[in-house]
């Protein structure tokens, strides 16, 4: 169907009717809207004269076989410019500038007398654009098979790409032409997808990076993810053709809704230059306004967690005994006996709750305190783990009382299992029982399949469920951080109370030897598009055969995962290390400790994703700055220019960076830290070893 759907678009769009254009502020991008002779509507964008997107196909195909991306008829168009600043809860920026031009289609389908408006928005950086469904009396109730959307790009460009899959992102990218991307994605996975999308079953995933041969970055991705699925991409590998393939419900539909309803915005991020990219805010742009009037609550969060050991292969973990026998709510666990490696007992979180207090981190995550932690590994429980009821040797109250007496705060865990539907029933009291014990954070999970109904992560009745959590959540004065969940679109812009996400692979990979050292080079281009990431950085013993089983070894020096505080941008931080490894190296420690995560203003001084990033920040209402330097495998020297700082000051900045013999495989721990008097004059070269970095705190 899909193939036939690109071969009738590239017949039919070059007679264009009624074509209406769009120019950014700058006047560098020009985007065209017109409907061609049968009435097919599309889109083309421009970026400095050199063409983005080609003449694309827009709208819909509904069950059971509506056409409805054809036959239309222009009803009315409205041109509009808006210029204003808002300003983010949390954010890389204190002022946000929204300035677009915008235009808006009615369009009739002769046929049917069915409405469909859209909505575009053009930034100085990329283009925006969404369907809107008005009420109307003959088109109530929808479900769509397909949206129609196109992205024809004009030539094989090189791409950074995650093999499509509607339950999980955690995929290492890779790095190749689009035409590569067939002999590149395992049979499996085309078999998979085939099972579930309509041919042909290439498809990637979004945020996708791609760069063109003249010099242009493309990024393209969905801003404000509300009751819709979210989008992949189905490639025609021959045309360069990408177009939306949205992730289904179990039936194989796509979206449910009634008229009085818009789509998510569809994004394409454009410039010559790949730090305008990183400086991007169309997608945060594009979500609604803050809608927590309160929001003095929502606060950026450092953290340590009782977390690490249970992925290095040391002994500790999240269950309390060896029993698989459990019944949750029935089995009294003071009757089992304990295994004796439970990692969230007491003793040890009160140790974590003295070492925050010591080193001035806001919040210990605990995993592993309540009950259900036993089948763990197979995560094949239907019956969700207690949110409620913690493990006899975890005591909630005198923690509660504990950390509050060190102003310290305990980060609460919620392992679903994906039992979906019953963790919306236990989702009040498990938010009430938070409140009573001063829990103002959790950390959502979702591994495995979608009880009950197996639906997809990536779903609309998924993506509903997430979005519940964070209102829900918000009402209880709650921040959230979710992981296995889809992928980010800017909606924590709407509800700044969801600080983070992981949707990628974290640091959790590099234990199953899962990351390369290009890695962070390209997340910042790809999966923090849509918003911040937990990934977890601060490890500084790398060498995992040093507790015994596990014989992984970062793909980072140490200084590396210094810069990632300040390259990985998010509110939510947190120092993954065992406590042990941050007493061995005191000097290097210093820099997690100073460095903020809530940002007034933000530099992008150096990009290219897969091979490097500089970054500079000037830390929210302190006259303190941080920069970081990332390199992929390769040795490089990264160009800090100052000229961000106030003139004419003096300012001390202390440079933390790989030793002369460092390098991620064989010397990651090789550092040294000297301080230098600086100016917003002064230019700083920064040796980075291969996989290696350097950060700066600047006073
Ligand atoms: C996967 C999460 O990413 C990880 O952080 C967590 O520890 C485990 N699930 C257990 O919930
Ligand atoms: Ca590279």
């Amino acid at each position: 169907m899909k193939t036939f759907l690109l071969t009738a678009a590239a017949l039919l769009l070059s007679l264009t009717v009624s074509a209406q254009t769009l120019t950014s502020p700058d006047g560098n991008l020009e985007m065209v809207f017109g409907l061609s002779e049968t009435g097919v509507p599309h889109y083309s964008l421009t970026c400095k004269g050199k063409s983005v997107i080609n003449e694309s196909r827009l709208g819909y195909t509904f069950k059971p076989a509506y056409v409805f991306d054809e036959g239309f008829e222009l009803i009315d168009t409205e041109f509009n410019e808006s210029d204003t600043v808002w300003q983010p809860v949390l954010g890389e920026n204190k002022d946000i500038r929204d300035h677009h031009k915008e235009l808006f289609v009615a369009l009739r389908q002769k046929s049917t007398g069915w409405l469909l408006n859209l909505r575009f928005r053009l930034f100085d950086d990329g283009l925006g654009f969404r369907y809107e469904f008005p009420v109307q009396d003959e088109l109530r109730h929808v479900i769509v098979k397909e949206e129609s959307t196109e992205f024809r790009l004009t030539g094989d460009h090189k791409a950074f790409w995650l093999p499509a899959d509607f339950d999980t992102n955690e995929f290492p990218t890779t790095t190749s032409k689009l035409s590569e991307v067939d002999s590149l994605t395992s049979e499996v996975r085309k078999e998979v997808l085939a099972a579930h999308a309509p041919a042909p079953c290439l498809a990637v995933q979004t945020p996708l990076m791609l760069k063109s041969e003249d010099g242009l970055y493309i990024n393209i991705h969905e801003a404000a993810l509300v009751n819709y699925p979210a989008m992949h991409l189905a490639l025609d590998d021959r045309n360069f053709v990408l177009s939306a393939l949205l992730a289904p419900n179990r039936n194989g539909d796509k979206v449910f809704f009634q008229t009085g309803y818009t789509s998510p915005w569809r994004t394409i991020v454009v410039s010559d230059d790949a730090r305008d990219i990183l400086a991007s805010n169309l997608i945060l742009n594009l979500n609604e306004p803050c809608k927590i009037e309160d929001t003095s609550w929502i606060k950026p969060v450092k953290y340590v967690g009782v977390w690490w050991e249970y992925f290095v292969g040391g002994g500790s973990t999240w269950s309390y005994t060896d029993n698989q026998d459990i019944i949750i709510g029935q089995t009294d666990y003071t009757k089992l006996k304990p295994h004796g490696r439970h990692g969230a007992n007491t003793r040890h979180v009160k140790d974590y709750i003295d070492f925050a207090a010591e080193h001035g981190f806001d919040a210990v995550l605990v995993e592993g305190w309540n009950e259900g932690w036993e089948d763990n590994f197979a995560y094949h429980k239907e019956v969700m783990y207690s949110f409620t009821k913690a493990y006899p040797d975890f005591d909630v109250e005198e923690l509660q009382r504990y950390a509050a007496s060190k102003g310290v705060f305990l980060i609460m865990h919620h392992e679903t299992t994906s039992s979906v539907a019953e963790y919306e029933r236990h989702m009040h009291e498990a938010f009430q029982f938070m409140n009573r014990y001063g829990y103002p954070a959790v950390k959502t999970g979702y591994v495995g399949r979608i009880i009950p109904r197996s639906e997809y992560h990536d779903g609309q009745w998924m993506v509903n469920h997430y979005n519940r959590v964070a209102r829900t959540a918000a009402d209880y004065h709650i921040m959230v951080n979710s992981h296995e969940a889809v992928r980010p679109t800017g909606y924590s812009r709407t509800y700044p109370n969801w600080i983070a996400q992981e949707s990628a692979r974290g640091t959790e990979f590099e234990s199953f030897k899962g990351n390369r050292p290009d890695h962070c080079t390209i997340l910042p281009f790809t999966r923090l598009m849509g918003g911040p990431m937990d990934y977890t950085p601060g490890i500084f013993e790398g060498d995992l055969s040093v507790y015994g089983s596990n014989k992984a070894k970062l793909s980072s020096t140490l200084v590396k995962q210094l810069a990632l505080y300040v390259t990985m941008y998010s509110p939510l931080q947190m120092a993954a290390d065992l406590k042990e490894n941050y007493e061995k190296y005191p000097d290097a420690f210093q820099f997690i400790k100073d460095v903020a995560c809530d940002w007034d203003q933000s530099w992008i001084l150096e990009a290219e994703p897969g091979d490097y990033i500089t970054i500079a920040r000037k830390a929210k209402g302190q006259d303190e700055w941080f920069a970081g330097a990332i390199t992929d495998e390769n040795a490089r020297t990264a160009t800090l220019d100052l000229s961000f700082l106030p003139a004419g000051k003096k300012f001390t900045a202390t440079i933390y960076a790989d030793g002369k013999d460092a390098s991620w495989n064989e010397n990651p721990k090789s550092y040294r830290i000297c301080t230098k008097k600086v100016t917003s004059k002064t230019v700083l070269k920064l040796p980075l070893a291969p996989g290696g970095g350097a950060a700066v705190s600047i006073k």
